[in-house]
Protein backbone atom coordinates (compact mmCIF):
# COMPACT_ATOMS: atom_id res chain seq x y z
CA UNK A 1 0.00 0.00 0.00
CA UNK A 2 1.01 3.35 -1.05
CA UNK A 3 1.78 6.21 1.90
CA UNK A 4 -0.77 8.62 1.78
CA UNK A 5 0.71 12.54 1.60
CA UNK A 6 -0.87 14.33 4.48
CA UNK A 7 -1.24 17.75 2.88
CA UNK A 8 -3.91 20.78 3.21
CA UNK A 9 -7.02 20.02 2.20
CA UNK A 10 -9.21 22.13 -0.78
CA UNK A 11 -12.56 23.00 -0.40
CA UNK A 12 -14.78 24.16 -3.23
CA UNK A 13 -17.46 26.37 -2.24
CA UNK A 14 -21.02 25.67 -3.25
CA UNK A 15 -23.02 29.24 -2.03
CA UNK A 16 -23.87 30.17 -5.05
CA UNK A 17 -24.86 26.95 -6.44
CA UNK A 18 -25.72 23.85 -5.17
CA UNK A 19 -26.27 25.53 -1.37
CA UNK A 20 -29.29 27.03 -2.69
CA UNK A 21 -30.57 24.80 -5.43
CA UNK A 22 -30.44 21.99 -2.92
CA UNK A 23 -32.01 24.91 -0.21
CA UNK A 24 -33.86 27.09 -1.14
CA UNK A 25 -35.34 25.84 -5.14
CA UNK A 26 -32.09 27.64 -6.72
CA UNK A 27 -34.02 31.08 -5.85
CA UNK A 28 -30.75 32.99 -5.03
CA UNK A 29 -30.54 35.78 -7.41
CA UNK A 30 -27.14 37.74 -8.61
CA UNK A 31 -27.96 40.79 -7.27
CA UNK A 32 -27.66 38.72 -3.83
CA UNK A 33 -24.93 37.11 -4.58
CA UNK A 34 -22.69 40.03 -6.01
CA UNK A 35 -21.92 41.78 -2.73
CA UNK A 36 -19.95 38.76 -1.43
CA UNK A 37 -18.28 37.34 -4.57
CA UNK A 38 -14.76 39.46 -3.83
CA UNK A 39 -14.96 38.09 0.35
CA UNK A 40 -15.44 34.72 -1.55
CA UNK A 41 -12.56 35.68 -3.35
CA UNK A 42 -10.32 36.36 -0.51
CA UNK A 43 -10.99 33.09 1.06
CA UNK A 44 -8.34 30.61 -1.16
CA UNK A 45 -10.66 28.67 -2.18
CA UNK A 46 -9.96 25.61 -4.57
CA UNK A 47 -13.08 27.00 -6.67
CA UNK A 48 -16.32 28.57 -6.19
CA UNK A 49 -19.12 26.29 -7.96
CA UNK A 50 -22.03 29.14 -9.25
CA UNK A 51 -23.02 28.05 -12.58
CA UNK A 52 -24.73 24.90 -14.01
CA UNK A 53 -27.27 22.86 -12.21
CA UNK A 54 -30.77 24.29 -12.36
CA UNK A 55 -29.24 27.46 -12.10
CA UNK A 56 -29.51 28.44 -15.76
CA UNK A 57 -32.72 27.27 -15.37
CA UNK A 58 -34.26 29.10 -12.99
CA UNK A 59 -32.29 32.11 -13.23
CA UNK A 60 -34.18 32.71 -16.79
CA UNK A 61 -38.03 30.63 -15.25
CA UNK A 62 -38.54 32.43 -12.20
CA UNK A 63 -35.60 35.16 -11.91
CA UNK A 64 -35.85 36.91 -15.26
CA UNK A 65 -32.12 36.95 -15.06
CA UNK A 66 -29.50 36.01 -18.03
CA UNK A 67 -27.79 33.49 -16.90
CA UNK A 68 -25.04 34.51 -18.73
CA UNK A 69 -24.56 37.91 -17.70
CA UNK A 70 -25.03 36.37 -14.06
CA UNK A 71 -21.56 34.39 -14.84
CA UNK A 72 -19.97 37.63 -16.49
CA UNK A 73 -20.36 39.80 -13.57
CA UNK A 74 -19.31 36.65 -10.90
CA UNK A 75 -16.50 36.50 -13.05
CA UNK A 76 -15.52 40.27 -12.58
CA UNK A 77 -15.35 40.19 -8.71
CA UNK A 78 -13.32 36.73 -8.54
CA UNK A 79 -10.32 37.69 -10.02
CA UNK A 80 -7.92 35.30 -7.58
CA UNK A 81 -10.87 31.73 -7.46
CA UNK A 82 -11.68 29.35 -10.08
CA UNK A 83 -15.19 29.52 -11.54
CA UNK A 84 -16.49 26.24 -11.38
CA UNK A 85 -19.86 24.76 -13.11
CA UNK A 86 -21.91 21.18 -13.58
CA UNK A 87 -22.93 19.98 -16.67
CA UNK A 88 -24.61 16.57 -17.54
CA UNK A 89 -22.83 15.34 -20.07
CA UNK A 90 -24.43 15.20 -23.55
CA UNK A 91 -27.59 16.61 -22.09
CA UNK A 92 -25.22 20.17 -21.42
CA UNK A 93 -28.14 21.50 -18.35
CA UNK A 94 -31.05 20.25 -20.18
CA UNK A 95 -33.11 17.26 -20.31
CA UNK A 96 -31.91 15.76 -23.85
CA UNK A 97 -29.21 14.67 -25.53
CA UNK A 98 -27.77 17.18 -27.97
CA UNK A 99 -26.30 17.64 -31.24
CA UNK A 100 -22.06 17.59 -30.96
CA UNK A 101 -22.10 21.15 -32.43
CA UNK A 102 -24.05 22.21 -29.20
CA UNK A 103 -22.14 20.39 -26.73
CA UNK A 104 -18.77 21.88 -27.73
CA UNK A 105 -19.88 25.51 -28.65
CA UNK A 106 -21.62 25.32 -25.13
CA UNK A 107 -18.17 24.56 -24.01
CA UNK A 108 -16.67 27.04 -25.46
CA UNK A 109 -18.75 29.82 -24.46
CA UNK A 110 -18.88 28.86 -21.13
CA UNK A 111 -15.34 29.04 -20.43
CA UNK A 112 -15.06 32.39 -22.62
CA UNK A 113 -17.59 33.92 -20.08
CA UNK A 114 -15.53 33.14 -17.13
CA UNK A 115 -15.67 29.23 -16.22
CA UNK A 116 -12.44 27.24 -15.25
CA UNK A 117 -13.73 23.70 -14.20
CA UNK A 118 -16.09 22.06 -15.77
CA UNK A 119 -17.79 19.03 -14.00
CA UNK A 120 -19.35 16.73 -16.30
CA UNK A 121 -21.06 14.07 -15.15
CA UNK A 122 -23.89 11.46 -16.80
CA UNK A 123 -26.72 9.77 -15.19
CA UNK A 124 -26.13 6.14 -16.11
CA UNK A 125 -22.16 6.57 -15.94
CA UNK A 126 -21.91 6.07 -19.60
CA UNK A 127 -18.51 7.63 -20.47
CA UNK A 128 -19.65 7.75 -24.37
CA UNK A 129 -21.86 10.75 -23.37
CA UNK A 130 -18.86 12.58 -21.69
CA UNK A 131 -16.72 12.28 -24.75
CA UNK A 132 -17.56 15.51 -26.34
CA UNK A 133 -17.76 17.86 -23.33
CA UNK A 134 -14.73 16.62 -22.29
CA UNK A 135 -12.36 16.88 -25.34
CA UNK A 136 -14.31 20.30 -25.65
CA UNK A 137 -13.07 21.39 -22.61
CA UNK A 138 -9.65 20.13 -23.12
CA UNK A 139 -9.27 21.82 -26.54
CA UNK A 140 -10.87 25.34 -24.78
CA UNK A 141 -7.84 25.01 -22.30
CA UNK A 142 -10.48 24.43 -19.37
CA UNK A 143 -10.31 21.88 -16.47
CA UNK A 144 -12.43 18.98 -17.46
CA UNK A 145 -13.61 17.22 -14.14
CA UNK A 146 -15.35 14.05 -14.87
CA UNK A 147 -18.12 12.97 -11.96
CA UNK A 148 -18.83 9.21 -10.87
CA UNK A 149 -22.13 9.31 -9.92
CA UNK A 150 -22.09 7.29 -7.08
CA UNK A 151 -24.93 4.74 -5.75
CA UNK A 152 -24.87 1.25 -4.40
CA UNK A 153 -25.87 -1.86 -6.08
CA UNK A 154 -24.85 -5.13 -6.90
CA UNK A 155 -23.15 -3.97 -9.55
CA UNK A 156 -20.90 -1.01 -8.14
CA UNK A 157 -17.80 -2.79 -6.42
CA UNK A 158 -15.12 -0.99 -5.91
CA UNK A 159 -13.64 -2.57 -9.00
CA UNK A 160 -16.36 -1.08 -10.76
CA UNK A 161 -15.53 2.01 -9.37
CA UNK A 162 -11.87 2.10 -10.31
CA UNK A 163 -12.20 0.54 -13.52
CA UNK A 164 -14.48 3.38 -14.67
CA UNK A 165 -11.65 5.77 -12.75
CA UNK A 166 -9.19 4.58 -15.04
CA UNK A 167 -11.11 5.04 -18.17
CA UNK A 168 -11.69 8.49 -17.11
CA UNK A 169 -7.83 9.44 -16.57
CA UNK A 170 -7.56 7.91 -19.89
CA UNK A 171 -10.02 10.06 -21.35
CA UNK A 172 -7.84 12.78 -20.98
CA UNK A 173 -9.84 14.01 -18.18
CA UNK A 174 -8.20 16.36 -15.51
CA UNK A 175 -9.76 15.60 -12.05
CA UNK A 176 -12.50 12.88 -10.69
CA UNK A 177 -15.29 13.90 -8.70
CA UNK A 178 -17.18 11.40 -6.50
CA UNK A 179 -20.42 13.00 -6.44
CA UNK A 180 -22.66 11.32 -3.76
CA UNK A 181 -26.05 13.18 -4.84
CA UNK A 182 -27.58 11.85 -2.24
CA UNK A 183 -25.33 11.04 0.32
CA UNK A 184 -25.55 7.10 0.31
CA UNK A 185 -21.32 7.16 0.90
CA UNK A 186 -20.82 6.46 4.56
CA UNK A 187 -17.31 7.42 6.48
CA UNK A 188 -15.47 3.37 6.45
CA UNK A 189 -17.18 3.06 2.80
CA UNK A 190 -15.16 6.46 1.95
CA UNK A 191 -12.24 5.50 3.35
CA UNK A 192 -12.40 2.06 1.25
CA UNK A 193 -13.46 3.96 -2.05
CA UNK A 194 -10.83 6.95 -2.17
CA UNK A 195 -7.91 4.21 -0.81
CA UNK A 196 -8.91 2.21 -3.77
CA UNK A 197 -9.13 5.50 -6.30
CA UNK A 198 -5.66 6.97 -5.12
CA UNK A 199 -4.25 3.59 -5.88
CA UNK A 200 -5.29 3.42 -9.44
CA UNK A 201 -5.20 7.22 -10.89
CA UNK A 202 -2.57 10.03 -10.86
CA UNK A 203 -5.46 12.96 -11.12
CA UNK A 204 -6.69 14.56 -8.24
CA UNK A 205 -9.80 12.94 -6.40
CA UNK A 206 -13.06 15.63 -5.20
CA UNK A 207 -15.65 14.59 -3.37
CA UNK A 208 -19.14 15.47 -3.15
CA UNK A 209 -22.44 14.93 -0.90
CA UNK A 210 -25.17 15.93 0.53
CA UNK A 211 -25.95 16.34 3.86
CA UNK A 212 -29.00 14.40 4.04
CA UNK A 213 -28.76 11.39 5.42
CA UNK A 214 -26.71 12.86 8.21
CA UNK A 215 -23.41 11.44 7.70
CA UNK A 216 -21.71 13.91 5.09
CA UNK A 217 -19.03 15.30 7.74
CA UNK A 218 -18.08 12.33 8.74
CA UNK A 219 -17.36 11.07 5.35
CA UNK A 220 -15.46 13.87 4.49
CA UNK A 221 -12.91 13.52 7.49
CA UNK A 222 -12.57 9.81 6.80
CA UNK A 223 -12.42 10.65 3.01
CA UNK A 224 -9.66 13.32 3.56
CA UNK A 225 -7.99 10.92 5.80
CA UNK A 226 -7.42 8.63 3.02
CA UNK A 227 -5.96 11.35 0.78
CA UNK A 228 -8.95 12.95 -0.83
CA UNK A 229 -7.52 16.27 -2.99
CA UNK A 230 -10.44 18.36 -2.58
CA UNK A 231 -14.45 18.73 -0.38
CA UNK A 232 -17.18 20.41 -1.74
CA UNK A 233 -19.02 22.50 1.39
CA UNK A 234 -21.16 24.87 2.11
CA UNK A 235 -20.73 28.52 4.03
CA UNK A 236 -23.48 27.49 7.15
CA UNK A 237 -25.95 29.56 6.52
CA UNK A 238 -26.70 27.66 3.89
CA UNK A 239 -25.21 24.03 4.78
CA UNK A 240 -26.69 20.78 6.09
CA UNK A 241 -30.08 18.89 5.59
CA UNK A 242 -29.75 19.04 1.50
CA UNK A 243 -26.89 21.21 1.17
CA UNK A 244 -23.57 20.18 1.80
CA UNK A 245 -21.36 19.82 4.85
CA UNK A 246 -20.39 23.44 6.66
CA UNK A 247 -17.57 25.24 5.19
CA UNK A 248 -16.74 26.43 8.38
CA UNK A 249 -17.01 23.24 10.39
CA UNK A 250 -14.76 21.70 7.67
CA UNK A 251 -12.44 24.33 8.31
CA UNK A 252 -11.82 24.31 11.92
CA UNK A 253 -11.86 20.29 12.08
CA UNK A 254 -8.74 20.39 10.22
CA UNK A 255 -6.90 23.32 11.99
CA UNK A 256 -3.89 22.27 13.65
CA UNK A 257 -3.48 19.24 11.27
CA UNK A 258 -1.41 18.65 8.32
CA UNK A 259 -4.89 18.69 6.48
CA UNK A 260 -5.10 22.26 7.83
CA UNK A 261 -6.77 25.20 4.78
CA UNK A 262 -5.14 28.11 6.68
CA UNK A 263 -8.53 29.95 5.59
CA UNK A 264 -9.20 33.16 7.50
CA UNK A 265 -11.63 32.15 10.29
CA UNK A 266 -13.00 35.80 10.89
CA UNK A 267 -13.40 36.06 6.92
CA UNK A 268 -15.70 33.01 6.91
CA UNK A 269 -17.32 34.32 9.92
CA UNK A 270 -17.72 37.80 7.99
CA UNK A 271 -19.33 35.88 5.08
CA UNK A 272 -21.52 33.52 7.16
CA UNK A 273 -22.65 36.90 8.36
CA UNK A 274 -23.57 38.20 5.05
CA UNK A 275 -25.78 35.24 4.19
CA UNK A 276 -27.31 34.49 7.51
CA UNK A 277 -30.27 37.03 7.08
CA UNK A 278 -30.89 36.32 3.62
CA UNK A 279 -31.45 32.64 5.31
CA UNK A 280 -33.82 34.57 7.84
CA UNK A 281 -35.32 35.82 5.35
CA UNK A 282 -36.09 32.34 3.13
CA UNK A 283 -37.23 30.63 6.24
CA UNK A 284 -39.49 33.28 6.91
CA UNK A 285 -41.14 33.53 3.03
CA UNK A 286 -41.50 29.59 3.65
CA UNK A 287 -38.95 29.28 0.71
CA UNK A 288 -36.80 27.26 3.05
CA UNK A 289 -38.60 24.61 4.62
CA UNK A 290 -37.17 23.51 7.49
CA UNK A 291 -38.43 20.00 6.38
CA UNK A 292 -35.09 19.82 4.42
CA UNK A 293 -32.55 21.04 6.85
CA UNK A 294 -33.10 17.72 9.64
CA UNK A 295 -31.74 14.42 8.57
CA UNK A 296 -33.51 12.11 6.50
CA UNK A 297 -32.73 8.92 7.47
CA UNK A 298 -35.31 7.44 4.41
CA UNK A 299 -32.67 8.41 1.73
CA UNK A 300 -30.51 5.73 3.31
CA UNK A 301 -32.92 3.21 3.88
CA UNK A 302 -34.89 3.40 0.28
CA UNK A 303 -31.15 5.05 -1.18
CA UNK A 304 -33.39 8.24 -2.98
CA UNK A 305 -31.99 11.08 -3.14
CA UNK A 306 -33.22 13.96 -1.03
CA UNK A 307 -34.71 15.97 -4.33
CA UNK A 308 -36.24 13.12 -5.12
CA UNK A 309 -38.39 12.59 -2.35
CA UNK A 310 -39.93 16.13 -2.56
CA UNK A 311 -40.84 15.75 -5.81
CA UNK A 312 -42.40 12.28 -5.24
CA UNK A 313 -44.39 13.98 -2.20
CA UNK A 314 -45.51 16.57 -4.87
CA UNK A 315 -46.86 14.24 -7.54
CA UNK A 316 -48.75 12.26 -5.13
CA UNK A 317 -50.12 15.07 -3.74
CA UNK A 318 -51.47 16.23 -7.70
CA UNK A 319 -52.70 12.84 -8.07
CA UNK A 320 -54.61 12.81 -4.78
CA UNK A 321 -52.71 9.38 -3.77
CA UNK A 322 -50.51 10.73 -0.65
CA UNK A 323 -51.42 7.75 0.72
CA UNK A 324 -49.37 5.54 -2.00
CA UNK A 325 -46.22 7.20 -0.29
CA UNK A 326 -44.12 4.47 1.23
CA UNK A 327 -45.15 2.32 -1.45
CA UNK A 328 -44.14 4.06 -3.93
CA UNK A 329 -40.32 4.83 -1.94
CA UNK A 330 -40.55 0.35 -1.96
CA UNK A 331 -41.19 0.63 -5.55
CA UNK A 332 -38.55 2.95 -6.57
CA UNK A 333 -35.33 0.23 -5.97
CA UNK A 334 -37.96 -2.93 -7.97
CA UNK A 335 -38.02 -0.06 -11.50
CA UNK A 336 -34.55 0.77 -10.42
CA UNK A 337 -33.54 -2.95 -11.11
CA UNK A 338 -35.63 -3.25 -14.30
CA UNK A 339 -34.26 -0.30 -15.57
CA UNK A 340 -30.45 -2.31 -15.05
CA UNK A 341 -29.85 -0.83 -12.01
CA UNK A 342 -28.94 3.19 -12.91
CA UNK A 343 -27.55 5.71 -10.49
CA UNK A 344 -30.46 8.44 -9.23
CA UNK A 345 -29.54 11.65 -11.13
CA UNK A 346 -30.61 13.99 -13.12
CA UNK A 347 -32.72 12.47 -15.41
CA UNK A 348 -32.81 9.05 -14.29
CA UNK A 349 -34.37 10.11 -10.75
CA UNK A 350 -37.05 11.39 -12.25
CA UNK A 351 -37.76 8.95 -15.21
CA UNK A 352 -37.88 6.29 -12.37
CA UNK A 353 -39.25 8.20 -9.79
CA UNK A 354 -42.22 9.38 -12.17
CA UNK A 355 -42.18 5.30 -13.76
CA UNK A 356 -42.83 4.33 -9.99
CA UNK A 357 -45.62 6.24 -9.23
CA UNK A 358 -47.50 5.18 -12.38
CA UNK A 359 -46.48 1.37 -10.98
CA UNK A 360 -48.70 2.01 -7.89
CA UNK A 361 -51.30 4.52 -8.61
CA UNK A 362 -52.20 2.95 -12.16
CA UNK A 363 -53.14 -0.48 -10.24
CA UNK A 364 -50.29 -2.29 -12.40
CA UNK A 365 -46.67 -2.20 -13.16
CA UNK A 366 -46.04 -0.71 -15.90
CA UNK A 367 -49.65 -0.70 -17.63
CA UNK A 368 -48.78 3.22 -17.71
CA UNK A 369 -45.40 4.19 -19.01
CA UNK A 370 -43.48 7.69 -19.69
CA UNK A 371 -42.01 8.37 -22.97
CA UNK A 372 -38.75 8.77 -20.96
CA UNK A 373 -39.06 5.07 -19.72
CA UNK A 374 -39.67 3.87 -23.00
CA UNK A 375 -36.51 6.04 -24.11
CA UNK A 376 -34.39 4.86 -21.41
CA UNK A 377 -35.10 1.54 -22.24
CA UNK A 378 -34.51 1.54 -25.51
CA UNK A 379 -31.04 2.56 -24.99
CA UNK A 380 -31.63 5.94 -25.95
CA UNK A 381 -29.73 7.45 -22.90
CA UNK A 382 -26.81 5.09 -23.03
CA UNK A 383 -25.67 1.94 -21.71
CA UNK A 384 -26.65 0.82 -17.76
CA UNK A 385 -24.50 -1.17 -15.63
CA UNK A 386 -27.03 -4.09 -15.87
CA UNK A 387 -28.86 -5.37 -18.06
CA UNK A 388 -32.75 -4.15 -18.09
CA UNK A 389 -35.38 -6.33 -17.40
CA UNK A 390 -36.19 -8.37 -20.44
CA UNK A 391 -40.04 -8.88 -19.33
CA UNK A 392 -40.48 -5.23 -18.63
CA UNK A 393 -38.50 -4.08 -21.87
CA UNK A 394 -41.08 -5.87 -24.09
CA UNK A 395 -44.31 -5.14 -22.13
CA UNK A 396 -42.60 -1.24 -22.34
CA UNK A 397 -41.37 -1.17 -25.69
CA UNK A 398 -42.68 -3.99 -27.57
CA UNK A 399 -40.26 -4.75 -30.41
CA UNK A 400 -39.36 -1.38 -30.75
CA UNK A 401 -35.43 -1.23 -32.10
CA UNK A 402 -33.19 -0.62 -29.06
CA UNK A 403 -30.02 0.99 -30.02
CA UNK A 404 -26.54 0.04 -28.65
CA UNK A 405 -24.47 3.02 -30.07
CA UNK A 406 -23.86 6.77 -28.38
CA UNK A 407 -26.74 8.28 -28.16
CA UNK A 408 -25.72 11.21 -29.50
CA UNK A 409 -24.58 9.67 -32.95
CA UNK A 410 -28.19 9.69 -33.92
CA UNK A 411 -28.63 13.31 -32.55
CA UNK A 412 -28.04 15.60 -36.06
CA UNK A 413 -25.54 18.91 -35.45
CA UNK A 414 -28.31 21.38 -35.34
CA UNK A 415 -26.71 24.93 -34.47
CA UNK A 416 -27.69 26.13 -37.70
CA UNK A 417 -31.38 24.95 -37.20
CA UNK A 418 -31.84 26.59 -33.77
CA UNK A 419 -29.42 29.66 -35.07
CA UNK A 420 -32.75 30.37 -37.74
CA UNK A 421 -35.24 29.62 -35.41
CA UNK A 422 -34.03 31.91 -32.85
CA UNK A 423 -32.80 34.99 -35.09
CA UNK A 424 -35.44 37.98 -34.58
CA UNK A 425 -34.64 37.27 -30.55
CA UNK A 426 -30.63 37.09 -30.60
CA UNK A 427 -28.80 40.09 -29.15
CA UNK A 428 -25.63 37.98 -28.04
CA UNK A 429 -23.79 35.18 -29.34
CA UNK A 430 -25.07 33.08 -26.08
CA UNK A 431 -28.68 33.25 -26.57
CA UNK A 432 -28.70 30.60 -29.39
CA UNK A 433 -27.50 27.98 -26.59
CA UNK A 434 -29.95 29.54 -23.86
CA UNK A 435 -32.81 28.79 -26.52
CA UNK A 436 -31.23 24.97 -27.53
CA UNK A 437 -31.64 24.06 -23.13
CA UNK A 438 -35.09 25.69 -22.70
CA UNK A 439 -36.87 26.47 -26.00
CA UNK A 440 -40.03 27.98 -24.90
CA UNK A 441 -38.47 29.66 -21.49
CA UNK A 442 -35.41 31.28 -23.41
CA UNK A 443 -38.33 32.50 -25.75
CA UNK A 444 -40.76 33.72 -23.10
CA UNK A 445 -37.31 35.46 -21.45
CA UNK A 446 -36.37 37.12 -24.60
CA UNK A 447 -39.76 39.13 -25.34
CA UNK A 448 -39.47 39.90 -21.09
CA UNK A 449 -35.92 40.85 -21.61
CA UNK A 450 -37.10 43.49 -25.00
CA UNK A 451 -39.88 44.46 -23.08
CA UNK A 452 -37.77 45.60 -20.63
CA UNK A 453 -35.88 47.55 -22.89
CA UNK A 454 -38.32 49.24 -24.03
CA UNK A 455 -39.67 50.03 -20.81
CA UNK A 456 -36.42 51.87 -19.98
CA UNK A 457 -35.92 53.57 -23.21
CA UNK A 458 -39.31 55.00 -22.42
CA UNK A 459 -38.58 56.27 -18.52
CA UNK A 460 -35.34 57.99 -20.02
CA UNK A 461 -37.04 59.89 -22.75
CA UNK A 462 -39.85 60.54 -20.00
CA UNK A 463 -36.44 62.18 -17.62
CA UNK A 464 -35.26 63.86 -20.70
CA UNK A 465 -38.39 65.77 -21.50
CA UNK A 466 -38.68 66.72 -17.65
CA UNK A 467 -35.25 67.75 -17.27
CA UNK A 468 -35.59 69.41 -20.51
CA UNK A 469 -39.01 71.39 -21.14
CA UNK A 470 -40.08 71.99 -24.40
CO1 LIG B 1 -24.97 18.17 -5.48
Amino acid sequence: MTEIAKKPIKITETILRDAHQSLIATRMTTEQMLPIVEKLDQVGYHSLECWGGATFDASLRFLKEDPWDRLRKIRDKAKNTKLQMLFRGQNILGYRPYGDDVVEYFVQKSIANGIDIIRIFDCLNDLRNLETAVKAANKEKGHAQVALSYTLGDAYTLEYWTNIAKEIENMGADSICIKDMAGLLLPYTATELVTALKETVKIPIQLHTHYTSGVGSMTYLKAVEAGVDVIDCAMSPFALGTSQPATEVMVETFKGTPYDTGYDTKLLEEIADYFRPLRDEALESGLLNPKNMGVNIKTLIYQVPGGMLSNLTSQLKDLHAEDKYYEVLEEVPRVRQDFGECPLVTPSSQIVGSQAVMNIVGGERYKMVTKESKDLLSGHYGKTVKPFNPEVQKKCIGDAEVITCRPADLVPNELETLETEMAQYKEQDEDVLTYALFPQVAIDFFKYRDAQKTKMDATVADTENGAYPV
